[in-house]
């Protein structure tokens, strides 16, 4: 699967979102880029608040520009800061993307090529509410 992901046209995405961070208070830009199953790219950037904690993290960008776009499942995912660098998703975006992810998503991560189940293990997600309720 890996393999047939062009993650350089990927982490291009990312960076060109990158690049309209609005982060003037930690000035630390980061950028997003997903394809979903549908192979349409969806990217984010941070959007920074003067309350801090209200701050959106670029995948939060991503999901609004997913659902917005007419939503899907995300099968790979790259994330860059201000340098271009790869950059590792915060536990809460992490937990973000794998309320949208296909089984198996792809990360291109410090470590190399991961999954989402790998990154979020034991994950609580959407089918531990369906189980719950015993549908
Ligand atoms: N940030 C993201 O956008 N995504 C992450 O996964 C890590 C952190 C942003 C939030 C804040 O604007 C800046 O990075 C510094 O924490």
């Amino acid at each position: 699967m890996s393999d047939v992901i062009d993650w350089d046209a990927l982490h291009a995405h990312a960076v060109a979102a990158m690049e309209r961070s609005y982060s003037p208070y930690s000035k630390f830009p980061v950028g997003a880029a997903a394809i979903t199953d549908g192979g349409r790219i969806v990217s984010g950037c941070n959007i920074e608040n003067a309350s801090y904690g209200v701050t959106l993290c670029a995948e939060c960008s991503l999901v609004s520009d997913l659902i917005m776009g007419g939503g899907g499942k995300l099968v790979a995912f790259a994330c860059v800061d201000g340098n271009g660098a790869v950059l590792m998703p915060c536990g809460r975006c992490r937990q973000l993307l794998f309320e949208h992810s296909a089984e198996g998503m792809l990360l291109n991560t410090l470590s190399g090529i991961r999954t989402i189940e790998e990154v979020l293990p034991d994950a609580f997600g959407p089918r531990t509410l369906v189980e719950y309720a015993g549908e």
